[in-house]
């Protein structure tokens, strides 16, 4: 297999950074925007940092196929929204009570707990609005694409099977003794769904083939369930300083996690089995997955 090398998918991870953070300046309202609260506080997360990984995801999904930049960008922005209203949500003192996030204090620190509330549910509207306004702007064709696309999202952020739902499991699982089947359930959910949706949104853009979309959803539920083991152990043995995030949280909260489950190098095996599968099913496409498979490796190997 012909990876991209490590600092290849860096500087492409960065190069997607650059482009989704300029798409979200346009998108989120200014800071002085009445009410501008609000405004204040949306911008304050989504701006805080992060490494852009849905987005990068939709755009090399639907790069893969030959898909239109500016549409990838625009819905692909629009999931870091949404990935960043999870965010705020997951730190608020009901659910995982963390006050370190991309670096920053978190949403609820800094603006109070109702002003985090309303702005992870005005970001994940937000996010709504601009694909759909995306489809109503662009020809007939092209809004069946949009309107797939937001029944994807809907469902892979949903209850069933989708990020709420492993939420819900993942706080109802805490304090409880080790069950794999469960554990697999609550991360292919509450983070794996939601990455497959990514890549299969700019599969859908594309629009890709059914046996193109076949593979990007196969790959995708690999590095998704991979993605959040990676997270298991970066809560253990990751840096602080590197990460953003407190570390050791998910042990002194008693979390249903890989780790505490399988151990440290099982969850450490497991996660780099699920990588080298994502990677062979886009062998067909040769190099031009090269992109691709780099992230995958990417995302087991990071710090951050
Ligand atoms: C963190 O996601 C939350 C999970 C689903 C595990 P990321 O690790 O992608 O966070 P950012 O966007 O880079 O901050
Ligand atoms: C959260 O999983 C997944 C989300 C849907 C936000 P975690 O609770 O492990 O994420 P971190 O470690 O706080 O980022
Ligand atoms: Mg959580
Ligand atoms: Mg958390
Ligand atoms: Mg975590």
């Amino acid at each position: 297999m012909n990876v991209s090398s490590p600092d290849t998918i860096r500087q492409e991870l960065e190069q997607s950074r650059a482009l989704v953070d300029a798409e979200l300046e346009r998108i989120l309202p200014p800071e002085q925007e009445y009410p501008s609260s609000i405004h204040k506080a949306m911008r304050y997360s989504v701006f805080a940092g992060g490494k852009r990984l849905r987005p990068t995801l939709c755009l090399e999904a639907g790069r893969l196929f030959g898909g239109d930049e500016a549409v990838l960008l625009r819905v692909g922005s629009a999931l870091e929204l949404i990935h960043t209203y999870s965010l705020i949500h997951d730190d608020l003192p009901a659910l995982d009570n963390d006050d370190l996030r991309r670096g920053k204090p978190t949403s609820h620190v800094v603006f109070g707990e109702a002003t985090a509330i309303l702005a992870g549910d005005a970001l994940l509207t937000l996010a709504f609005e601009v694909i759909a306004h995306a489809g109503v702007q662009a020809g007939d064709g092209f809004a069946a694409r949009t309107l797939r696309v937001l029944d994807e999202l809907a469902h892979a952020i949903g209850t069933k099977k989708g990020m709420v739902g492993g939420q819900v499991v993942d706080l109802e699982s805490s304090d409880t003794t080790g069950d794999a089947a469960r554990l697999e359930y609550i991360h292919s959910a509450k983070t794996g769904a939601f990455i497959r949706a990514a890549l299969r949104s700019g599969a859908i853009l594309t629009p890709a083939s059914p046996d193109d979309l076949a593979r990007i959803t196969a790959y995708g539920e690999k590095i998704g369930l991979a993605f959040q083991i990676a997270d298991d152990l970066l809560d253990v043995l990751g840096s602080q300083a590197e990460l953003g995030k407190t570390i050791g949280k998910d042990e002194q909260q008693h979390k249903a996690t890989y780790p505490a489950i399988h151990g440290i190098e099982a969850s450490k095996r497991i996660a780099a089995r699920l990588v080298e599968e994502a990677c062979d099913v886009l062998q067909p496409y040769g190099e031009r997955a090269n992109v691709l498979q780099g992230i995958a490796q990417y995302i087991v190997g990071r710090k951050q």
